[in-house]
């Protein structure tokens, strides 16, 4: 039977950052992301932000990080971690922004590697749209089309990656400008006794004021 993802969530959290692949895949998303013109004016909402592998890394270069999700045992851990960072400036928030929009605006929202838990990818990429401040960035890490073997039990996943040019339609539909991809990182697994490369993305784009 299929596992409530938000429980496979809350179950895995306390030994999450235990494994080394995920840490360096953070690290190489979070090393991308910080090549984006970001600032200690600038607030951010990591959407799906775990245990914070990213969002975490990047809170020292901003005014303010809200780690969103909708795993409390994520979050939980997530919390404890922003308590030993020396800036005072993080906060959490339990919600899916398939169900609710943001309270709050923001200028960069970050969402690694949850979008392929998503089912409803659409309405919460046009949520992060809503979320942003004008002119504000959007730093979207996630798998490449894939044909299911990435995952190895079910944890939830709606989608085997996603397709770059079809991602790129997605977003300038809904208004953002300056789409680019670019590969971050690549996992590398032994399926079936097989050797196999999954290309992780990195999309970076804005919202512009201009149409
Ligand atoms: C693979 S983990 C990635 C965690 C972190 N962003 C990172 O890169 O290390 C996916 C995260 O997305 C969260 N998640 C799953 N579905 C979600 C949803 N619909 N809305 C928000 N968060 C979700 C999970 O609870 C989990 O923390």
């Amino acid at each position: 039977m299929k596992q409530n993802p938000t429980e496979h969530f809350d179950q895995a959290a306390a030994s999450w950052d235990k494994k080394q692949h995920r840490v360096r895949l953070a690290h190489d998303i979070a090393t991308a992301i910080a090549h984006l013109p970001i600032n200690q004016e600038m607030t951010a909402m990591d959407y799906g932000c775990g245990t914070g592998l990213v969002g975490l890394a990047l809170a020292p270069k901003l005014k303010w990080l809200t780690g969103v999700d909708t795993s409390k045992g994520m979050l939980t851990i997530f919390a404890k971690k922003a308590a030993k960072l020396s800036e005072n400036n993080v906060s959490t928030r339990l919600l899916d922004l398939a169900l609710a929009p943001s309270p709050e605006q923001f200028d960069l929202v970050i969402c690694s590697m949850t979008l392929h838990h998503i089912e409803k990818v659409d309405k919460v990429l046009t949520e992060f749209f809503a979320a942003l401040n004008p002119d504000g960035y959007l730093a979207v890490a996630d798998l490449d089309e894939e044909d299911g073997s990435y995952h190895d039990q079910d944890a939830g996943e709606e989608h085997y990656g996603f397709d770059r040019r079809k991602m790129k339609r997605k977003l300038a539909d809904i208004g953002f400008r300056n789409i680019h991809f670019q590969t971050v990182h690549a996992i590398d697994k032994s399926v079936d006794g097989e050797q196999k490369s999954f290309p992780i993305f990195l999309v970076t784009a804005r919202k512009s004021c201009q149409n």
